[in-house]
């Protein structure tokens, strides 16, 4: 059985005073523990190790993650943040091939495959993003579309816990659009994905691996995607930012 997971993404948002208010707020929501849904919160590097020191204090009931991860070990790569350094903050989960990272900063699939890589090397658990244009989709292609970025962004990986590897799908026309994909649109995709998950990985890993939906998600929608069989939790924007509402969506998953 795969646990649900909500797992919130700040993007460039909450400075470290805020983001440790916020971390502070959604420890205090989530005080009655969150069953068997796990609960993680991405956010931006410099806010890791305040967020990691909440999480401390309050044995608060989520765990801490990156937005971006570059594949390196170490060296002259100015700018960029290593596995080793976000274990070392505490981060146990990391978002890697976001749209919004493809997009503006040319993150490609054999990028996205180096990062899974080197963080499983260091046992984080990448949050692989996928996921079609506005484009894609109204050509009837985003099922072939979203395969293929699978098996390129999977190539070579070796899953031994099913549980440490996690995939999300965002189609890209719904993320921040307040334009949602409906539960069926997000079914046939995520069904897709575990398809090819099984082709690649045999039935048993692709069963273990969670996916989750993303764009636009928020509590009063969240519900109708766990009711379907392959959507195993949200990845969540904007509804992230206020304890109140991430909270509420957890309790949803509950
Ligand atoms: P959104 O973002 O919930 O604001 O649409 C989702 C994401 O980009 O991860």
């Amino acid at each position: 059985m795969r646990n649900r997971m909500i797992a919130g993404n700040w993007k460039m948002n909450e400075t470290y005073t805020e983001g440790v208010a916020l971390a502070e707020g959604l420890a205090k929501e989530l005080e009655g523990g969150t069953g068997d849904v796990d609960v993680v919160v991405c956010t931006p590097a410099v806010d890791l190790k305040g967020v990691s020191e909440v999480i401390e204090q309050h044995d608060a009931p989520f765990a801490l993650g990156a937005e971006n991860v570059y594949w390196e070990e170490k060296g002259a790569f100015t700018g960029e943040i290593s596995p080793s350094m976000l274990t070392n903050v505490g981060a146990k989960y990391c978002i890697i091939g976001h749209s919004e990272r493809r997009g503006y900063f040319h993150e490609t699939d054999e990028d996205v495959n180096k990062k899974a890589k080197a963080l499983m090397a260091h046992g984080i658990v990448p949050i692989s993003c996928c996921g079609e244009s506005l484009e894609v989709r109204e050509a009837g292609k985003h099922v072939e579309f979203v395969v293929d970025q699978i098996k390129k962004d999977t190539e070579g990986l070796t899953i031994e816990d099913p549980s440490k590897y996690v995939i999300a799908y965002e189609p890209i026309w719904a993320i921040g659009t307040g334009k949602t994909a409906t539960a069926d649109d997000a079914q046939e995709v995520c069904g897709a994905i575990r398809e090819t998950l099984a082709q690649i990985f045999g039935k048993e890993t692709a069963d273990g691996i969670r996916v989750l939906y993303g764009g636009s998600a928020k509590p009063n929608n969240v519900a109708g995607f766990l009711e379907k069989e392959d959507v195993d939790g949200a990845l969540v924007g904007g509804a992230s930012l206020k304890a109140d509402s991430f909270a509420a969506m957890v309790k949803a998953a509950m």
